[in-house]
């Protein structure tokens, strides 16, 4: 495979991260989890007790601390400066103030210039909201992952359920409509399917048909 760039973009808990670090260890592609960007910088705003509304302070811990990933046998650690926060990213304040935080342009744009720098030497699957619109719009494979919000809800309840955090359905699904509201109505960068992205409904499929599906797409874009 070529080094291309690979663009996921879809609502919370559509299995975007799964389905692009599979394809990324397959093809031998760098993986980049932009959501992973927002919140760290939302986990930034929760220590340094920076209000999620305060955008221009949100941008000041944006540039001062760098967001930087690397590949451990357990798959990919997120740090901001040195400090490891791969578990501490995905707690439920975490992921209850990350929408707010994201909305804000100034720290969007500091981000998405960060996520450009990374994807330079092509060969890269990137996930995120805004890939396929904004942060790599030349991307030569864009995808719109989507799935009920039922199933997103189930999904993200045994991940949970795995993970030892403990939180019922209904407010699972809840919180992942909330999100999506919130992502897909901002002004800045809203999470919108790309005009020249291709739609994969994922409700009802497993990861491998998901991840054969797509590489069927990219085979067909040649
Ligand atoms: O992908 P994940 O669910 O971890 O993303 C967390 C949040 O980060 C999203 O709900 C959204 O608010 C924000 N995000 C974004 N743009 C991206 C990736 C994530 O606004 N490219």
């Amino acid at each position: 495979m070529e080094n291309i760039s690979i663009a996921i973009d879809g609502p919370a808990s559509s299995g975007k991260s799964t389905v692009a670090k599979l394809l990324a260890s397959d093809f031998n592609f760098i993986y980049v989890d932009t959501g992973a960007m927002y919140r760290a910088v939302t986990f930034l705003a929760i220590k340094h007790q920076v209000a999620f509304s305060d955008e221009t302070a949100l941008a000041e811990l944006t540039k001062k601390y760098p967001i930087t990933f690397k590949q451990s046998g357990h798959g990919q650690l997120v740090f901001v400066n040195d400090e490891e926060v791969t578990e501490a990213i995905r707690q439920p304040d975490v992921t209850a103030a990350v929408s707010e935080v994201s909305a804000h342009g100034m720290v969007r744009e500091e981000l998405v210039e960060a996520q450009r720098q990374l994807a330079q030497t092509g060969g890269i699957v990137m996930d995120g909201r805004d890939i396929g619109t904004t942060v790599l719009p030349q991307a030569e494979v864009k995808i719109f992952l989507v799935a009920s919000v039922e199933e997103r809800a189930q999904r993200r309840y045994k991940e949970n359920q795995a993970k030892g955090i403990q939180m019922d359905f209904e407010t699972i699904k809840e919180a992942i409509a909330k999100r999506d509201y919130l992502d897909s109505h901002r002004e800045v960068s809203p999470l919108i399917q790309a005009e020249d992205a291709e739609l994969v409904d994922t409700t009802g499929m497993s990861i491998e048909q998901v991840v054969t599906k797509i590489k069927g797409i990219i085979e067909a874009k040649g």
